[in-house]
């Protein structure tokens, strides 16, 4: 069985990048998977010109025009992902909060990857909080989704040491680079949990 997955993004895209270069060299001991939808709440996310120079379906639907309105947006949402027959989804860098009806739906089938070492430092700007709390380890973790933000239960994380000569931006981009590491590994977690024997 061979798992079709849908990667959420808002801008660069780096993550679904490394996910996609994962996609092409499973390993047997891997969950096959592939990489059927490339999503977009920003029609002007720089990883959708890359998904799609892949030859990997992408699609954008602006959520501004509906306001505050999330139903419809994700009503549109749903109905591209089922009429693509997508088993998961992947948050990777979206940055829009989805609803509390659309998390039930989606509930054991879908991830999302948060730059912080959780439960610590939920919500936005990680690294500055990072530092600024005096942390020795930052880092990154992927978690099951859940309605409350970056709050389901655990799949992975990887560990950042913070050096003394730390900034924000170099904290980040090792941070970063961490995962790329984690996302594929906790996909292939997430999988087997859901999907394996
Ligand atoms: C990542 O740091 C991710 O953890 C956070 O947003 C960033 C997205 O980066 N939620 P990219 O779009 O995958 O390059």
């Amino acid at each position: 069985m061979t798992i079709k997955i849908a990667i959420f993004i808002s801008g660069r895209g780096s993550n679904m990048q490394a996910l996609a270069a994962h996609a092409k060299c499973l390993s047997p001991q891997d969950f096959p998977f592939e990489i059927g939808l490339v999503f977009s709440n920003n029609p002007d996310a720089l990883g959708l010109e890359w998904a799609k120079a892949q030859g990997i379906l992408t699609i954008s639907i602006d959520h501004r025009p509906y306001g505050k309105n999330r139903t419809v947006h994700e009503a549109l949402l749903n109905k591209a992902l089922l009429l693509n027959g997508i088993d998961f989804i992947v948050l990777a860098g979206y940055m829009r909060v989805l609803s509390a009806d659309f998390c039930e739906m989606w509930d054991g089938r879908m991830i999302n990857i948060h730059p912080s070492l959780l439960p610590l430092h939920k919500g936005l700007n990680t690294h500055r909080r990072a530092l600024e709390s005096g942390d020795k380890v930052h880092g990154c973790t992927v978690h099951w989704v859940s309605a409350g933000v970056d709050e389901g239960q655990i799949i992975d994380s990887e560990s950042v040491t913070i050096l003394k000569e730390d900034t924000e931006e170099s904290l980040a981009s090792r941070v970063l680079e961490a995962e790329h590491k984690l996302y594929p590994r906790a996909l292939d977690k997430a999988l087997k949990q859901r999907f394996g024997q």
